[in-house]
């Protein structure tokens, strides 16, 4: 078996029955920490998600793999079941990795496997991850603070466990804040109206589908246009919808490479732009 190590904080330790709970990054595999790496290597089982780019397993040859994620034509797990096998494998196998997409205290359920794990007797420690609220607007030139255009931003679940929109939502959107809706895609017909109450119909507006990955898909417009723009491309889940100000952010980069002739790339991610170059 290998050496089993859990991260708690900056300590390295080695133990049996430990649970590390890692963040994996939104897609692109290089959005992955050096941290999160060194963790998978030290793995003797991972459990890892739909969201969470399956060639960074490649990271742990020696690591059984196991998926746990929601995907059509596959066994879905329960949550209950996933703390169970985690704590199994855990006193079977030694290290288990949990491997989350994006950082897994942002809507992962993190901190509930640890507590689970912490409470059934194994070592439990975090490696956080790169976030998609932040780096997939980000990866389309789509800063959620800009001096003059936003001061604070809101990361709301679009979906409660009630299945609900969540109540925060309208009051984001009485704010002047940038608003990063996760999980928003079946309620974006309510989000669309509650923006418009507010008489916020001109608010920009962006959603990006598998944001960061080689297949993502962007739809950008307004409060009042954006349904027909969804419709028209097509987008779905997983998707993150931003709204504010901060959008116009990209379109102006856009002209200004426009204007001074450097269109070679403009208007790309930066994925595209990777693979352009
Ligand atoms: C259960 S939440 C997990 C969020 C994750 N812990 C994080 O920090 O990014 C899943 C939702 O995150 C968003 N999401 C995650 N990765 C994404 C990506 N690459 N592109 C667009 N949306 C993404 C979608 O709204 C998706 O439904």
């Amino acid at each position: 078996m290998t050496a089993q190590l859990a991260q708690i904080g900056n300590e390295v330790r080695q133990s049996h029955a430990c649970l590390t709970v890692v963040g994996a990054g939104p897609g692109d595999i290089e959005l992955i920490t050096l941290k999160a790496i060194k963790v998978l290597r030290t793995a003797d089982v991972i459990l890892y998600d739909a969201l969470v780019n399956e060639e960074l397993l490649e990271y742990a040859p020696q690591a059984e793999c196991i998926f746990v994620g929601k995907r059509k034509g596959c066994y879905a797990y329960q949550q209950a079941q996933i703390n169970e096998l985690i704590v199994r494998r855990a006193k079977s196998h030694g290290h288990v990795v949990r491997l989350k997409g994006g950082d897994p205290f942002v809507f992962g359920r993190g901190a509930e496997e640890m507590e689970y794990a912490a409470a059934h007797g194994l070592e439990v420690g975090m490696v956080p991850g790169i976030s998609s609220s932040l780096s997939v607007p980000a990866y389309q030139n789509i800063p959620v603070t800009k001096r003059g255009a936003a001061e604070s931003f809101w990361v709301i679940t679009g979906t409660t466990k009630e299945h609900k929109l969540s109540e925060d939502v309208a009051l984001a959107a009485k704010s002047s804040a940038t608003v990063v809706i996760l999980m928003g895609m079946s309620k974006l017909p309510q989000i669309v109206e509650l923006f418009k109450s507010e008489g916020k119909s001109e608010t920009p507006i962006a959603i990006i589908q598998n944001g960061t990955r080689e297949d993502e898909k962007v739809g950008i417009g307004t409060i009042q246009t954006i349904e027909q723009i969804v419709s028209e491309k097509l987008l779905t889940n997983p998707a993150i919808i931003i709204i504010g100000e901060v959008v116009r952010h990209r379109e102006l980069l856009l002209k200004a490479k426009l204007e001074f002739g450097s269109d070679e790339n403009v208007g790309l991610s930066a994925v595209e732009t990777a693979k352009s170059n």
